[in-house]
């Protein structure tokens, strides 16, 4: 099974930026953290990050057929992005959103998500853990186990 992670915009920031919302460790620590869920759930899996959005379409284009599933952080790009939305529609591959903090609880313009129209299943406000779920969600759903 081969699941894409796509990370948008200042996630690559995450150590330094806003600690008390998105935790104290770097992005790398995340890297680390989804290689070694992936590798207990006998997944395999491919990290993308960009703080651009086109670069994130034309990374969802360019899974298909080549991935099976796909595990975003749309950061920013959730509460804005048509252009994703339509990305994840146009591939049609099942796909699992994820947020580190819970996005429903911060401010208005939060709560609002394109993305998750073409998604499976969110988790959010779980931190780090949130990618293992949606990882683990993923092979169970491939699996047919779902
Ligand atoms: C985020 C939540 C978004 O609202 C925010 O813009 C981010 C990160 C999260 O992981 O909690 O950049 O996606």
């Amino acid at each position: 099974m081969k699941i894409l992670v796509i990370n948008g915009p200042n996630l690559n920031m995450l150590g330094i930026r806003e600690p008390s919302i998105y935790g104290p460790q770097s992005y790398e620590a995340l890297v680390e953290y989804i290689r070694t869920a992936a590798q207990e759930l006998g997944c395999e899996v491919e990290i993308f990050q960009s703080n651009h959005e086109g670069a994130l379409v034309d990374r969802i284009q360019e899974a298909y057929g080549v991935f099976d599933g796909i595990v975003l952080n749309p950061a920013a790009y959730t509460h804005s992005s048509i252009a994703i939305l339509d990305a994840l529609k146009a591939v049609a591959l099942p796909a699992v959103e994820v947020h580190l903090s819970d996005i429903q609880s911060r401010e208005p313009f939060r709560r609002i998500s394109y993305p998750a129209m073409a998604c499976l299943k969110t988790y959010a406000g779980l931190g780090f853990a949130g990618y293992r779920e949606a990882l683990c969600f993923l092979c169970q759903y491939l699996g047919g186990l779902l």
